[in-house]
């Protein structure tokens, strides 16, 4: 595993994306695995920076996105659809059809579930998997347990992740009680992983995901039986290596 801590958010941000615009440069066609959450948002601006300066282009990428949630609508402004067009798709040059965001209003969920791991083994492997965590050591919405599931599935949101996404929400009742999220074992198929954490409020589960058990009841724990895996944080994140 490759730890590496930035004093300066710019710095984190601009490695992460040179990390990504490096694999579009010698693999145009790649697979990016996204995700959401304030974690990605300025290696996402980065990108779009470096796009308009004509240094990387999406023209011919996949995307594969982690989660999203359940009856919220697509066009709902915090439906991680709208997130990813808001934060990155509407700004290069991707076409939208090769942009893949798990549909939270399918009317068969499970059927929605299948495909989505059908479209990654079609389309993957996923050469970088972006991810973020989450305070009790979440990877997309794969929550703490005594077992974790391997595929695509429908998951019941904590109370601390409900409360902790509020804040993008007018009040909890609006946050969604399910997502649809890639299971462990799709995000550990991903050639690399890149995991960003910042503020000191994440230091202690990045502590404990990176140096403690591996353990259900820590999913990004497993993170650490991946043999290809970039961490970016800020001081205040790796406070506790
Ligand atoms: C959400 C997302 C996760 C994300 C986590 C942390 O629950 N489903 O993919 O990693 O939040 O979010 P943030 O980066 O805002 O701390």
């Amino acid at each position: 595993m490759n730890i590496w801590t930035f004093d300066h958010e710019d710095d984190l941000n601009s490695t992460g994306a040179g990390l990504i615009a490096s694999l579009l440069q010698s693999k145009p066609r790649a697979v990016l695995g996204l995700a959401t959450g304030s974690s990605p948002v300025g290696i996402y601006r980065h990108l779009t920076d470096m796009y308009q300066r004509g240094l990387v282009s999406f023209a011919q990428a996949s995307t594969v996105n982690l989660d999203e949630y359940v009856r919220l609508p697509e066009d709902h402004p915090e439906s991680y659809r709208s997130f990813m067009n808001h934060h990155l798709f509407r700004h290069v040059d991707i076409d939208l059809a090769n942009t893949r965001v798990p549909n939270g209003n399918a009317a068969d969920l499970n059927a929605e579930c299948a495909a989505y791991d059908n479209l990654i083994d079609e389309i993957g492997p996923v050469d970088l998997q972006l991810l973020g965590i989450g305070h009790n050591g979440h990877i997309g919405f794969n929550e703490p347990g005594s077992s974790l599931i391997g595929g695509t599935h429908v998951v019941e949101l904590v109370e601390q992740t409900r409360q902790a996404n509020a804040r993008f929400f007018p009040s909890i009742d609006e946050v969604p009680v399910q997502a649809v999220t890639m299971g462990v074992a799709s995000i550990m198929k991903a050639k690399q992983i890149l995991l960003v954490a910042r503020g000191a409020d994440k230091a202690e589960i990045i502590h404990r995901a990176l140096t403690g058990p591996i353990t259900t009841e820590c999913p990004a724990s497993l993170l650490q039986c991946h043999p290809n895996v970039v961490v970016l944080l800020d001081r205040a994140a790796g406070g506790l290596l």
